[in-house]
């Protein structure tokens, strides 16, 4: 008899399936709880107690529980009132074909195993590498998240640094104190202290950087990389990435630039100029899962120069060998130019003849720390494909007309006090006379009352309030609303 795990079960499919379509039909996303202690109906132990048994359970049961208990106690990041952190905003194509990708059990580890759903988030990575102004042949793989990719390439620049003529034994990057979290972790995991360079009105700056390498700081001759942001978490600032881009250029540094959040704004005209330089980095991280309508748990990695990430990321094993050897039918890198380094030699879509007829093999596995993926940058991919990037930039631009127009009505309103001009789609504002504890109150009211998301920050030292916009339905009318409950 047959395992019936492995049947086909239509009444459970028609459940499921179900439960998604009525969830993606939710118009607006309701945001429900999280996990503040006051919004729960009771211990969600207790709700879902027992129900890991060795005879199991009806899937309507588990499902209702699921539904009634644990999804409302998860608060919607896609919904247009969550403003806090970095929201999330997945189109309603991209959630479907993610469906499609857990359905289909798609993954994305080697060329061999997966060429079809390889080859369609490469034509992704290309689309990202040429909106940032990347040479052809920039390419790389899509991991869980910004932090995992600022992870792997920070790797990277530590492990080629001595191609570019280090020697130091104790490399550092060089980075502000307005980086993302997730950098300070990386170059912990890597053994790598950071170079802190003073940021100027929060933001690293071309000159600051150089003045910092060329003083008797401690560290300055051991700093191999150096890691930019475009479009701080906090504030949204990009920092001055031709400035740092030509340091890191003149001096032969690993220049990675961090854009998770900020990088779905590469697609507004407008916006544009604040990334110059962009162009000029040897890794660069965007995150779709945030500014670029995605579901969870999407990054984009990309290399200036793949190369140097397959020597540092790929995996050796004699099980693994069949990975890299020239599959029938394609070109293996190893057929073409002398696998150098340089941009153009070993990508996606790099030039060549042999590309014109053939597929090259491309195994994402070789680009970061990972081994066993999820295909995850399919959702994405079909999602641009089936809407065109003329909506994405569209989505992105109302997002930068709603965040100035939420900074504009907060300049006007008296009780607050704009505490500067929006870069990019981050609001930060005060309510004159609050301490952090009005704020936080304020903040498990909002909530409490499904009014909105938005959890306090602090700005110079001072608490403030911050707005997060990603979602194109965060409107200014849901700004006016939750403004008028700090009155
Ligand atoms: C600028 C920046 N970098 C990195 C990260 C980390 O990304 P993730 O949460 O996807 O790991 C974030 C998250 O908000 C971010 O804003």
């Amino acid at each position: 008899m047959r395992n019936p795990m492995f049947v086909f079960d239509e009444k459970m499919a028609d459940l499921v399936l179900g439960y998604c379509r009525d969830r993606l039909a939710l118009d607006p996303v309701p945001l429900d709880y999280g996990g503040y202690a006051a919004s729960l109906p009771g211990s969600l132990r207790e709700v879902i107690g027992g129900l890991i048994s060795p005879e199991g359970n009806d899937a309507d049961r588990v499902l209702e529980l699921f539904s009634d208990h644990l999804a409302t106690a998860v608060i919607s990041a896609d919904s247009p009132r969550y403003l806090s952190f970095i929201p999330a905003a997945p189109t309603k194509a991209s959630l479907l074909f993610d469906m499609v990708v857990s359905s289909g059990s798609l993954h994305g580890t080697s060329w061999l195993e997966a060429a079809g759903a390889v080859a369609a988030e490469n034509q992704v990575l290309t689309f990202l590498a040429e909106l940032a102004g990347l040479p052809e042949g920039a390419g790389g793989c899509f991991v869980s998240g910004g932090s995992a990719a600022n992870l792997s390439a920070l790797m990277v620049g530590r492990d080629t640094a001595s191609l570019r003529g280090s020697t130091t034994q104790h490399p550092r990057i060089a980075c502000t104190d307005e980086a993302h979290s997730s950098v300070g972790k990386a170059l912990h995991v890597l053994g790598i202290e950071p170079f802190l360079v003073p940021a100027v009105d929060h933001r690293l700056r071309g000159e600051v950087l150089e003045a910092a390498l060329s003083s008797d700081q401690p560290g300055a001759a051991d700093v191999v990389g150096v890691a930019a942001t475009a479009g701080t978490t906090n504030a949204g600032l990009v920092d001055d990435l031709a400035g740092v881009g030509s340091v890191a250029r003149r001096r032969g540094l690993w220049f990675h630039v961090d854009a998770a959040y900020g990088g779905g704004a590469l697609l507004s005209p407008a916006a544009r100029p604040l990334f110059d330089g962009i162009e000029l980095v040897d890794s660069l991280v965007i995150d779709p899962h945030k500014w670029l309508f995605a579901p969870y748990d999407c990054a984009a990695l990309i290399y200036r120069q793949p190369a140097l990430a397959k020597a540092v990321h790929t995996q050796d094993a004699a099980y693994l060998d069949v990975i890299h050897v020239a599959l029938p039918g394609s070109v293996e890198a190893g057929d073409r130019a002398a696998g150098d380094g340089t941009a153009g030699d070993d990508a996606p879509g790099g030039d060549g003849a042999e590309t014109d007829t053939a597929d090259e093999p491309w195994n994402p596995t070789d680009y970061a720390y990972h081994l066993s993926r999820r295909a995850r940058g399919l959702p994405l991919w079909f999602s641009l494909a089936v809407y065109g990037t003329d909506a994405y930039r569209d989505a992105v631009e109302t997002v930068l007309a709603n965040a100035r127009a939420a900074a504009a009505l907060i300049s006007v309103t008296p009780y607050l006090e704009l505490v500067r001009e929006p870069t990019l789609s981050i609001v930060l504002f005060r309510r004159k006379g609050w301490s952090r504890g009005d704020y936080e109150a304020w903040s498990a009211r909002l909530l409490a009352d499904q009014i909105a998301f938005v959890t306090p920050t602090s700005w110079e030292g001072e608490p403030t309030a911050r707005f997060a916009l990603l979602h194109p339905d965060t409107t200014v009318d849901i700004v006016r609303e939750i403004i008028e409950t700090m009155a």
